[in-house]
Formats: structure tokens, C-alpha cells, sequence
């Protein structure tokens, strides 16, 4: 038996193709990513023969946590069994497990569900030459597709919980830094946005070093209730520590923003900064059913993170050097997931920091909320 071929069919393609090859793979490990990122993703495999890594650009279509790519090449053998790969997916790296599928109806109609959704034309970028006219019938699908193979990867998620931040101790610099010295002011002013009073209850999720818990444990007085909570254990223990200097009761929790360790209806007020985009993005449903159930009747919310910058390009930059989902955190979809979460008298705005938005919002008073239901 012989071993399967490392290379990804070096020796097959023109060096037109392999110098491409190299164009396409530095653009998309760039801050450029997004100009190809929709269609093309890197696939990282090792070499059974040398265990050498190999990347490749591949076309690609998702479907929430699986990937499938075709080929008609022969690096796929490495991945005969079952592999485990990794993905380079509109920037960001993202492990996953590789099945390999040979047999013909199953391409088929792999293929089929590809052309369907991208195009009869995109035929030519799985190396499928196709008759013009329409998505062919299985006849000749199965005569095109003859040396082709699918590859499905299911993705490991990367972050299950969030992308957590443990080094608690360069933390506050750097927000001083990105605030440019209006730190304080504008967390005064997101405060302020929430009208918190003496004796109310407070929750801050997603806390970091505490910052503003301790601002709003010094609002809400000794008669008030602030909790803080982080996934961070490096973040909780911080916070704990910013509490005791500024001489002010916080009670911090290790948590996730997905699972509030607290009671239904039992805050005035729920804020998180800086934090939506730490949170992934199929959690953000929960986390927003989440700050609605522990909100009284008639509570607040404030969510205040990086707004997107409008620029594709700028947007693009920004997610490479933040390593954060700047592009995918859109006002406008929070604004709908708070919506479905049941909150009302929705408001959004910008800071006087001009990179940190921000959206309020209430739960519906007891009578309305009743009206609602019945
Ligand atoms: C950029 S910091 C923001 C900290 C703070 N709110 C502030 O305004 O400075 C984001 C925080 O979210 C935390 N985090 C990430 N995912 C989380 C989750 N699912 N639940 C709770 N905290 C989470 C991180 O550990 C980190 O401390």
C-alpha cells in the first residue's frame, strides 16, 4: 500500500496556479481578508507521510458548525479516516475534524446543494467544468464529479463559553489608553444613561476589574445591591481586589453571562461593557433572555460596546489587530435580540468616546408585561 501524498498536488498544478495559490493564501491571512474571506478559507491539514502542516485556499460553504470543501486533487487522502485540520474562516482560526466522503451520490448531491446555493457559475471554483445553462441534470453531475471528493468539517467551537480575558493586570491600562483619558466621564455617562438610585440593585456582567461596579456600588449606596459577574476567574479576583480599595461592597462572581447565577426579577438594572462581542454570537440570544429574566419589571438595561466601523476595509483592519467580531457586531442585530427577549422603549446612541455605542432598554411593567401575555 502506498502512503497518501503529503503536498497538496504540488506537482500537478502549473506554477500560475501555485503562485496564485500564494497571492490568495496572504491575502487571506491578512487584515485584506474580507475582499475573498466569503468564498475562500485556508484548510490546514498535516501530512500523514512527514506530519508536516500544509495550507491550502479552498473554496468553501457553511452551515453553522459544518464547512464543506470539494476536491479533485489528491491532498484530501491525508484526511482519509478522519483528521483533524484547522480552518482559517473570514480571519479567524477555528479547529475542526475532517470526514472524508467518496462515494458518487453522496458528491452528487453535495455538489448539487453547492451550485443550488452559490450559482451554476461557481461550478469553476470546485474544478468542475460544466455545461452552460443551469444547474446539470445527476446524470452529468455524476460523469463531472467522477475524481471528485467532499470534505466535511464539523467546527469545534473555538470559545464555547466567550472569549475570556486573563491577563486582569495589563487590563485597566490598556482601557485608559483606548479612552484617552475619559474613561471615568464616559462611564459617568453610561451611568447616568441607566438613573440608578440610592438602594437599586445592580448587576454588571461580563465586569473585568470592576470598574464600573465600583462606580455603581458608590451611586446606589449602602442601601443599594451590586453584583458583578466574569467567566474570567483572573478578571473576578481583580474586581474583588478594585472593590475593597475603593472601600465599596461588590459582590463578584465567577459566571457566564449565558447562566446568571441570580434570581428572576431581582435587579433594577443590568449594564455590560465592552463585553457583547467577547460573548459568541449564537450565545447572544441566551445571555440577552438571560439579563431580561434576572430584570424586575419596569428594570433597566444598557449594553455599550465597539461600534463597527461603516469602512470595510477600516472594519476588516480593526478585527484583525482586535482579534474581535468588531464586523459582526452590529447595534441593529442586538436591538432585535432584545426585542425577542421581551425588553421594550429601546434606545440606542453613541458615547462621547465615539468608538463605544451603546443601547438601553426596559422590562415591560408587571401590567404590560400580563397585557403581553394575555
Ligand atoms: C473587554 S472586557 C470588558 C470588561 C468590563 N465590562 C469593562 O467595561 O471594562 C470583556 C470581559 O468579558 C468577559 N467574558 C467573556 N465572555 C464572557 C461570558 N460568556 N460571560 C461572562 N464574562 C465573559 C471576559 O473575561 C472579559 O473580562
Amino acid at each position: 500500500m502506498t502512503a497518501p501524498p503529503d503536498p497538496p498536488a504540488a506537482g500537478a498544478q502549473p506554477h500560475s496556479h501555485l503562485l496564485l495559490n500564494r497571492v490568495i493564501t496572504t491575502v487571506l491571512r491578512s487584515a485584506l481578508h474580507p475582499l475573498l474571506s466569503r468564498n475562500l478559507a485556508l484548510l490546514t491539514y498535516r501530512g500523514r507521510r512527514t506530519g508536516r502542516a500544509y495550507t491550502i485556499p479552498v473554496s468553501y460553504q457553511r452551515d453553522g458548525g459544518q464547512v464543506t470543501v470539494f476536491s479533485n486533487q489528491r491532498w484530501w487522502r491525508n484526511l482519509r479516516g478522519g483528521a483533524r485540520v484547522e480552518l482559517r474562516l473570514r480571519g479567524k482560526r477555528v479547529p475542526g475534524r475532517a470526514e472524508v466522503h467518496e462515494d458518487g451520490p453522496t458528491v452528487v448531491a453535495a455538489v448539487r446543494d453547492y451550485l443550488a446555493r452559490k450559482g451554476p457559475g461557481a461550478g469553476r471554483t470546485i474544478n468542475l467544468r460544466l455545461p452552460d445553462g443551469g444547474i446539470p441534470d445527476d446524470r452529468v453531475l455524476t460523469e463531472a464529479t467522477r475524481s471528485h471528493v467532499v470534505v466535511r468539517i464539523t467546527l469545534e467551537a473555538a470559545e464555547p463559553h466567550g472569549v475570556l480575558i486573563r491577563w486582569a493586570r495589563g487590563y485597566d491600562p490598556l482601557v485608559r489608553i483606548a479612552f484617552a483619558g475619559r474613561e471615568q466621564r464616559v462611564r459617568a455617562e453610561l451611568l447616568d444613561r441607566l438613573a440608578l438610585r440610592p438602594g437599586d440593585r445592580v448587576l454588571d456582567i461580563a465586569c473585568g476589574t470592576g470598574t464600573l461596579a465600583v462606580s455603581a456600588a458608590a451611586r446606589v449606596g449602602p442601601a443599594g445591591w451590586v453584583g458583578a459577574l466574569d467567566a474570567s476567574p483572573e478578571m473576578v479576583q481583580a474586581a474583588r481586589e478594585k472593590a475593597v480599595r475603593a472601600g465599596v461592597n461588590v459582590d463578584v462572581r465567577e459566571g457566564l453571562a449565558q447562566a446568571l447565577p441570580f434570581p428572576d426579577d431581582s435587579m433594577d438594572a443590568v449594564v455590560s461593557t465592552l463585553a457583547w462581542h467577547h460573548i459568541p454570537p449564537d450565545s447572544h440570544g441566551t445571555a440577552a433572555s438571560e439579563m431580561t429574566r434576572v430584570l424586575r419589571p419596569g428594570g433597566r438595561l444598557l449594553i455599550a460596546d465597539l461600534k463597527a466601523p461603516a469602512n470595510p476595509l477600516t472594519r476588516g483592519l480593526a478585527t484583525h489587530l482586535l482579534g474581535h467580531r468588531v464586523a459582526s457586531h452590529e447595534t441593529a442585530a442586538v436591538d432585535q435580540l432584545l426585542a425577542t427577549a421581551g425588553l421594550v422603549e429601546q434606545r440606542r446612541g453613541t458615547t462621547s468616546a465615539r468608538w463605544l455605542a451603546f443601547v438601553t432598554a426596559r422590562k415591560p411593567a408587571a401590567g404590560m408585561a400580563a397585557t403581553r401575555a394575555g
